[in-house]
């Protein structure tokens, strides 16, 4: 990772340039919960844009759906999540601070000890070994390692006891498994096939967040491949190939992704794996990649009592296709991508640009309009209200041209279009890119077309 991008200067940019704000600001805050504003919506609507469209509109063979996010609370056991979900937390009797003892020995090995597979008894000796103090008051005083369930719970308030409670669901792949056969049945899909969704997903999760990495709110963009068990792990390797793809083809760069397969698998597994990125606070999961047998499927035939087998058409045979999951979280890729667009570089001029090197298709908006001066407004308000029928466009007149650069060049805008007076006389104008800072000439007839060529995501 660059030196020069740390998590305090993405996460100001962010707030001055209206990307990101802290959750509930004006109340002093919630922790580990964060708004996207203006220009962050769109940078993340591009991002989930760009994921439907490689993972679900390009493939015939994958199927979106929108689940409630409230489900019978009866998925959530037939899931495992209400018996064996959950973190080991372990509290700091000094400070009174809560924390993840996974989290805090990989933070102190810097990523190098994985404790995915460590007992409760392995990670407290390792503490205590290799003396991981409290990162909030540096002491090493914690209480035993206890399991701690991140589900949130609400209430359907009809009789006011137990069984009134209703689970914010951590994960969106459950929708995915519950609506196997409505999806199947309609569709006529032949397995293999895939259910995706981009949804909340909610976790009371007690480490502390790193902006956008982990909050208690956020966004995944999931899928599920339904197929035969002898044809899993192609497919399970085709979606390692694919996922890391997808993250290099937003700009991800490759020296920054590494596969990390796990070495602890749950019983039904025969595979797992994470891409991960490297954060400026490590290298940390963006995503997994799990094959997870028929335990999704089985068990929700268990709990429904529904028969949740696939019957294969050709050949008659009655089965539970197994399940490869590829999920990844839209924050988390957010945070990534603004790690990796920051710059700071230096100009001829002995200045320094802040400048956002997001890639076009994601960036949020795609052109700025910006009159040379202020009596110059109402070509540029037609240039506005042209363009903006095809993208998202910005409008800027006040200030210098050289700080309307600037702030275009921080939230990303790939291309600022310059009304001056020769635009009166021969109908053209300036188009500025934000990356190389060269200017042509163009006609306004051509510009649309010249945007629209430079901004697709393939
Ligand atoms: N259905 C499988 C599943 O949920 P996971 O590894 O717990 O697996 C998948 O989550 C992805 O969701 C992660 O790789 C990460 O990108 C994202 N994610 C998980 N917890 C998150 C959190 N608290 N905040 C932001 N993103 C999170």
């Amino acid at each position: 990772m660059d030196k020069k991008v740390t998590m305090d200067k993405i996460v100001n940019l962010c707030k001055s340039r209206g990307f990101i704000f802290p959750g509930s600001e004006i109340y002093g805050g919630f922790a580990n919960t964060w708004d996207f504003g203006p220009i962050g919506v769109e940078f993340k609507n591009n991002i989930k844009r760009a994921w439907w469209k490689r993972f679900v509109q390009e493939d015939p063979t994958t199927y979106g759906v929108d689940a409630a996010i409230l489900m019978n609370p009866t998925v959530w056991q037939a899931s495992g999540h209400v018996e064996s979900f959950g973190d080991p937390k372990m509290d700091c009797k000094n400070c009174k601070t809560r924390h993840r003892a996974d989290t805090l020995i990989e933070a102190h090995s810097k990523g190098k000890i994985s404790a995915e597979g460590m007992t409760n008894e392995e990670m407290e000796a390792y503490i205590e070994e290799h003396d991981v103090k409290c990162p909030v008051c540096g002491k090493r005083d914690f209480t035993a390692i206890r399991k701690f369930n991140p589900m949130f719970t609400t209430s359907r308030a009809m009789t006011g006891d137990a069984s009134d409670v209703v689970y914010l669901r951590p994960e969106t792949c459950q929708g995915e498994y519950v609506n196997f056969l409505n999806v199947q049945r309609t569709t006529r899909a032949k397995v293999p096939f895939a259910i995706a969704q981009i949804g909340k997903s909610f976790r009371n999760e007690i480490t502390p967040g790193n902006f956008l990495f982990r909050t208690i709110e956020f966004e995944q963009m999931e899928l599920q491949k339904f197929c035969k068990d002898s044809d899993s792990m192609d497919i399970y390797n085709d979606y390692k190939n694919r996922a890391l793809n997808f993250v290099e083809d937003l700009g991800l760069a490759s020296d920054h992704l590494r596969y990390h397969d796990h070495d602890k698998l749950a019983h039904y597994a025969k595979a797992a794996c994470d891409i991960q990125y490297l954060f400026p606070m490590g290298w940390q999961e963006l995503n997994g990649i799990h094959h997870r047998g028929t335990w999704d499927l089985s068990r929700h035939q268990e709990f429904s009592g529904k028969n949740m087998n696939y019957l294969d058409p050709i050949t008659n045979e009655k089965y539970l296709p197994t399940v490869i999951e590829y999920s990844i979280g839209a924050d988390r890729l957010t945070l990534a991508l603004l790690c990796e667009a920051y710059d700071e570089e230096e100009l001829e001029n002995g200045e320094t640009r802040v400048v956002m090197h997001i890639l076009p298709a994601l960036a949020p908006y795609k052109v700025a309009i910006l009159p040379l001066q202020k009596n110059l407004s109402e070509k540029a308000k037609e240039v506005y209200s042209m363009l903006s029928k095809e993208f998202m466009c910005d409008y800027d007149e006040a200030g210098s041209i050289g700080k309307r650069y600037r702030r275009q060049d921080e939230i990303g805008t790939p291309f600022c279009v310059t009304i001056d007076f020769d635009t009166l006389e021969n109908n053209t104008v300036t188009i500025r890119n934000r990356d190389s800072m060269e200017q042509i000439r163009l006609n306004i007839d051509e510009l649309a077309k010249y945007i629209q060529d430079s901004v697709k995501f393939n």
